[in-house]
C-alpha cells in the first residue's frame, strides 16, 4: 500500500514571503505551515533565526520569469567582487521598497487579502525575487566556491542552445502577474548599470487547471509537483543552512505526439493517474509511490520504464528534491516545461536526469534546450544585502 504524506504546502504569512521576498527579513523555519508554531506556542525568537529567500517553499504563483546575467568579463578578482557587491546591495534596497510601498498601499484601501497588491500603478502579486550565482563566478571574483556548486555535465539527449544556458548570476521573478514580474525585472536591469549585463530570460506560466486550484498541472495534463517534500524533508534534502540550489530546465516536449497516446498509455509513462495524480495501485494523490510494488499475478503495479520510477527518492538513498515548475510557450512549436527544483546538492539532479535518460520513456517527449544552475544565497537581513555572505 502506497504510504501517505503530505506534500509541501507551506503558507507563510503574507508579511514573511513579502519581507523574505525583498531579502531583508527575518524568517524563521516558519515558512512551512507545519513548521509554523500554532497560536499560544512561543513564537518565532524561541527558533533559530532564519534567513532564507522567498520563492522556494512559497506556494507557487501564476507566473515565473527566468533572468540570466553575465558579470562584465572585464571584471574580475577583488574590483570583480566590489562592483557584484554594490549592485547587489542596489537590488536589495530596491525590492525592500517595492515591497514597503505595497506594505504601506495594502494596509490603505486595498484590504488584507492576502493575495495580491497595488505597487507603481499596476497589480503585485505576491512578487518573490529569488536570487543565486553561477558556478564561474567565485573563481573569477577569487572567492572560495561553494563545494556543490559546478557546472552540470552534459546528459544524452540534450539539445542546449548556449544562448539559453548558465549566467553569472540568476534571478527567479515569481509573481500573480506576468506585468509585475516584468516591471521588477526592468528594475533589476537598470539598476545593474554596466556590472551585469542579460544574458538570457525565460518566462513560465500555470495552465489553467480543470480542478481549479490544488497541484499545477503541466502541458502533457498531468499533476506536475504532487511528490514533493514535505517541511521536514525540505530541512534535510533542501536547504543547506539558509542556503540551496536552483537547477533551471528549458524543457521541449512533445505535446502534440503525448497527447495523442490513450490515457492509460500515458498513465504507463508518467507512472501516475492523469485525473487524480495518485499512485497507478490506487491510494490519493500525495501517495508515495513504491516503485517496486507488485500486484497479486507479480507485476510491477507502476511500469519499469515510468517516469516517477526512473525519479523516485528511493533510488537516490531517500534523497528529494523540491519542484516548482512552470510551463512555457514560445510560439506554436516550442513549448514545454520550465523545470525548477531546489535542492540541497545538484548532484541529486544529475543523478535523477541520468536515470531518466536511460529508463524512463517519457524521455522520448523530451529534450532539454536551456540549462543552468546557481547557488541560492542566503536572504538578506538588517545590513546584510544580499551576497554578504560570499563576497563580505
Ligand atoms: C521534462 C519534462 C517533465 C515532465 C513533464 C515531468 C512530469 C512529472 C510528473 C507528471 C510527475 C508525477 C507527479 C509529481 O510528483 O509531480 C513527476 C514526478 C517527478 N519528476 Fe518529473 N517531469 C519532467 C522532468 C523531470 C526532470 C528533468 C526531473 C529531474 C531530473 C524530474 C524529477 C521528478 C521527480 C523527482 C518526481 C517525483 C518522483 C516521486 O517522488 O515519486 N522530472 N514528473
Amino acid at each position: 500500500m502506497p504510504k501517505a504524506k503530505n506534500a509541501v504546502d507551506d503558507t507563510p504569512t503574507r508579511r514573511s514571503v513579502l519581507i523574505a521576498g525583498a531579502g531583508i527579513g527575518l524568517t524563521a523555519t516558519a515558512c512551512t505551515r507545519e513548521a509554523r508554531p500554532p497560536a499560544g506556542a512561543p513564537g518565532p525568537g524561541a527558533h533559530a533565526a532564519r534567513r532564507r529567500q522567498a520563492g522556494v517553499t512559497t506556494p507557487q504563483q501564476a507566473t515565473a520569469l527566468i533572468l540570466a546575467y553575465d558579470l562584465d568579463p572585464a571584471l574580475r578578482g577583488t574590483a570583480g567582487a566590489r562592483e557584484l557587491k554594490a549592485v547587489l546591495e542596489r537590488w536589495t534596497r530596491a525590492l525592500a521598497e517595492t515591497q514597503e510601498t505595497a506594505e504601506t498601499q495594502q494596509n490603505g484601501d486595498t484590504g488584507d487579502t492576502g493575495e495580491a497588491q497595488e505597487a507603481g500603478g499596476g497589480r503585485v502579486a505576491r512578487l518573490t525575487a529569488t536570487l543565486g550565482v553561477g558556478p564561474r563566478l567565485p573563481d573569477r571574483l577569487g572567492l572560495r566556491a561553494p563545494d556543490a556548486l559546478r557546472d552540470l555535465p552534459s546528459f544524452p539527449g540534450d539539445r542546449l542552445d548556449p544562448a539559453r544556458c548558465d549566467g553569472d548570476v540568476l534571478v527567479q521573478l515569481c509573481a500573480d502577474s506576468a506585468d509585475a514580474a516584468e516591471a521588477t525585472a526592468a528594475t533589476l536591469t537598470r539598476l545593474a548599470g554596466d556590472a551585469l549585463s542579460p544574458r538570457w530570460r525565460q518566462g513560465g506560466f500555470l495552465p489553467p487547471s480543470p480542478d481549479g486550484g490544488g497541484t499545477p498541472r503541466d502541458l502533457l495534463g498531468f499533476k506536475n509537483g504532487s511528490a514533493n517534500p514535505t517541511a521536514e524533508e525540505c530541512e534535510r534534502w533542501v536547504w543547506a543552512g539558509d542556503a540551496t540550489y536552483l537547477v533551471v530546465r528549458r524543457v521541449h516536449l512533445r505535446v502534440e505526439d503525448f497527447a495523442r497516446l490513450a490515457v492509460h498509455r500515458q498513465e504507463e509513462i508518467v507512472g501516475r493517474r492523469r485525473a487524480t495524480g495518485a499512485p497507478l495501485d490506487g491510494g490519493s494523490e500525495h501517495d508515495d509511490v513504491d516503485p517496486l510494488a507488485k500486484d497479486a499475478q507479480g507485476r510491477y503495479t507502476t511500469p519499469p520504464r515510468s517516469h516517477v520510477r526512473a525519479a523516485s527518492p528511493r533510488l537516490d538513498d531517500g534523497a528529494r528534491m523540491l519542484r516548482r515548475s512552470y510551463s512555457y510557450a514560445d510560439g506554436p512549436t516550442d513549448q514545454g516545461l520550465l523545470f525548477l527544483a531546489f535542492m540541497r546538492d545538484p548532484a541529486l539532479f544529475a543523478r535523477v536526469q541520468r536515470r531518466m535518460a536511460a529508463q524512463d520513456d517519457l524521455a522520448a517527449f523530451t529534450q532539454a534546450r536551456g540549462s543552468a544552475v546557481a547557488y541560492v544565497l542566503p536572504g538578506a537581513g538588517p545590513g546584510r544585502p544580499l551576497g554578504a555572505e560570499l563576497l563580505g
